[in-house]
């Protein structure tokens, strides 16, 4: 008896958390709801990534001691599935409302076409949502060269100075011309993205108040700003600092010889 009220409890349980994780992703609101708190998730991770890589200014030491102590961390791999997660998400979900919205429009436009109205609806080529794919697209497009740059370190026209270590390695990828062009063309478009996303995250999440919004949007624009800035600035100030490139010119340890203290992600 006890048993199956225990089983009925559960699969009512089940069903219950089935239909909510299904209407999530079937219905366009909680798509937007799961857009939009991926999108607030990885603001997150920009603040935390943006203040390790600030590190680098002070030098070798310092930015290595972060590096390492991060990456001794037990829970760095689940922190990074999530963070894959996250993306992953967000990307999908950016291409699947993408298409929702032109799909609706081209409706629309054969509706209003079939009534014989003479007004052509133009796609609005401008409109925050296109804009939104585009800058995300291409901070996607950075984002995969970043990967293949920071984490597999497998850029053939980037000079190493040292194989495998965090420091010597950023040192390399943001002094190389093209690094410099692609960074900081993307972290533009990172922070046009930024600058619509974060307060529209708001809004899609219900967060919406006459009150407050106004608020929230100037919040967002020096989120992006800053966030942006923080970013740009690397790769152009990191290069012109030559206390900096002199000491990662000067790491020379190999994997090899101090397989402990190279040890990188
Ligand atoms: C332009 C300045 C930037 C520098 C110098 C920089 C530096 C780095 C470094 C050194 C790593 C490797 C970290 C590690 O091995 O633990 C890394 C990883 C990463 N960066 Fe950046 N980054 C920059 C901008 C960005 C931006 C703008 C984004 C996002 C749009 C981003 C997203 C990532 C991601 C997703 C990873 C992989 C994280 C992980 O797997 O732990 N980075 N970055």
């Amino acid at each position: 008896m006890a048993t199956g009220s225990v089983e009925n409890n559960s699969s009512w349980l089940k069903k219950l958390n089935l239909t909510w994780v299904t209407r999530l992703f079937t219905s366009s609101i909680g798509r937007k709801m799961v857009m939009g708190a991926t999108g607030l998730g990885l603001c997150g991770f920009l603040v935390v990534h943006l203040a390790g890589n600030l590190f680098l200014y002070k030098g070798r030491e310092a930015y290595d001691g972060y590096a390492h102590a991060l990456h001794e961390q037990e829970w760095l791999p689940l922190a990074e599935a999530g963070l894959f997660a996250l993306f992953l998400l967000h990307i999908y979900l950016a291409f699947v409302t993408t298409w929702e919205n032109r799909r609706a429009r081209s409706k629309s436009y054969v509706m209003r076409e079939s009534k014989r109205q003479d007004r052509v609806i133009a796609a609005p080529v401008g409109s925050p949502s296109n804009w939104m794919f585009v800058s995300g697209a291409v901070v996607l497009g950075f984002l995969i060269l970043h990967i293949i740059d920071m984490k597999l370190q497998l850029r053939p026209d980037v000079q190493h100075y040292a194989e495998h270590e965090s420091f010597a390695n950023a040192i390399a990828v943001l002094s190389n011309p093209v690094s410099q062009v692609v960074y900081c063309l993307g972290t533009v478009f990172l922070g046009f993205h930024l600058s619509h996303g974060f307060s529209s995250a708001f809004q899609s999440l219900g967060l919406n108040h006459p009150k407050y919004t106004p608020t929230i949007k100037v919040v967002g624009l020096i989120f992006a700003v800053v966030v942006a800035a923080g970013f740009f600035l690397l790769p152009i100030i990191v290069p012109m600092s030559p206390g900096l490139v002199e000491q990662a010119k000067q790491v020379e340890v190999s994997i090899d010889e101090a397989p402990a203290a190279t040890a990188h992600p």
